[in-house]
């Protein structure tokens, strides 16, 4: 039997969006995006091969995960198996200090967690930029929860060169407020949702195009430390996105009643001064880019409306880390 090995990755939130899928199984993306992850959110994972077992096993929150479940993160195992030469089933136990499904990047800190743990219990230590094409075949954006901080991922030609790099530490008074409008599970998954946008929607290809200016400029403002800028690329590209989707066929759109009331609170948090810019995901939250000093403020002005339990507040999160304190990532 192997050793277990468990680490905890944290989630990241896109400022410019990854909306669609060149190759579903590589799961090579449409355009390159850029993210920051976020330290109040993240995933804990543990992994050990063990040739008694006779096939993988999957605790999710003490839960015993059916078969479908077990499929997706048997993909990912068995990248591992392959290139390790082991044949062993792996039991995997995880824990997500994020809700699942939400639209809060689970599938990020989950699919990095999973190959992060089993990168060191299979014995391979692969460097972070391989392992994030691994974590990448599990959910495109776990490929960027290899890293803290902001994080670019390059869309690349093939499996071997889209991949995740750091750009920056975010350790400039960057923090995100994120509101919780419904943590239960989404109707429409990322999968399935970026799938029909890019099949269907007129708008697809304005998208590109744009993302792409987007993300030159966003890493300009970035190297400027140029919080404005960063800020206002981050809600334009957001909502470019979400028209994307409302183009589709048929519509569809991720935002809930409440989704709208937080976007205007931080309107007016801005008409009062206060420099802070929201993002969406594939779900109805929402993410409130900000000065981390001014955090606190913006807290208190959404608890005026949202329960208090509802409205968190995240500093820049770090590299995926070894909990096991045994393995050693290299760069
Ligand atoms: P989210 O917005 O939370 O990322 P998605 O629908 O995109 O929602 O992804 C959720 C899926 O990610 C889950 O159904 C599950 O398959 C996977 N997932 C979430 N957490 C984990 C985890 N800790 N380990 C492995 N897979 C996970
Ligand atoms: C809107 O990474 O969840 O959050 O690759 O199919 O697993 P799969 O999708 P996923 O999609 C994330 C979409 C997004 C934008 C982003 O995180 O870049």
């Amino acid at each position: 039997m192997g050793k277990e090995r468990k680490v905890r990755a944290y989630t990241n939130i896109a400022l410019i969006k990854y909306w669609g899928k060149k190759d579903e199984t590589l799961f090579l993306p449409m355009n390159s995006s850029l993210s920051l992850t976020l330290d109040s959110f993240y995933t804990e994972t543990a992994v050990r091969f063990d040739g008694s077992l006779e096939r993988d096993e999957f605790w999710l929150n003490d839960v015993q995960q059916e078969e479908k479940a077990v499929q997706k993160i048997s993909r990912v195992l068995d990248l591992f198996r392959e290139t390790a030469g082991i044949t062993e089933p792996a039991y995997v136990t995880s824990t997500n200090f994020v809700p699942t499904a939400a639209g809060l990047a689970s599938s990020a800190s989950g699919l990095a967690a999973l190959a992060g743990a089993a990168n060191l219990a299979s014995g391979l230590h692969l460097d972070k930029r391989t392992l994030s094409t691994y974590a990448r075949r599990g959910s495109g954006s776990a490929t960027r929860s290899i890293y803290g901080g902001f994080v670019e991922w390059q869309m690349g030609t093939n499996n071997d060169d889209s991949y995740a790099v750091k750009i920056d530490d975010a350790d400039w008074d960057i923090g995100m407020v994120t509101v919780i409008v419904n943590s239960k599970e989404k109707a429409v998954s990322s999968r399935a949702g970026m799938k029909n946008t890019v099949l269907t929607s007129p708008f697809y290809p304005s998208w590109l195009e744009s993302t792409a200016k987007d993300l030159t400029e966003i890493k300009s403002a970035i190297r400027e430390q140029d919080f404005q800028k960063l800020g206002e690329i981050t809600e334009s590209n957001g909502m470019k996105m979400h028209a994307t989707v409302l183009g589709a066929t048929p519509p569809f759109s991720y935002w809930e009643p409440d989704s709208i009331v937080a976007m205007h609170m931080v309107r007016e948090l801005r008409q009062q001064g206060i420099p802070c810019y929201f993002t969406m995901d594939a779900g109805p939250n929402v993410k409130v880019l900000c000065r981390l000093s001014d955090s606190q403020k913006i807290q208190s002005y959404l608890t005026t409306y949202f329960s208090p339990e509802k409205v968190i507040i995240s500093g820049p999160g770090k590299d995926i880390e070894d909990i096991t304190n045994e393995g050693v990532y290299h760069d």
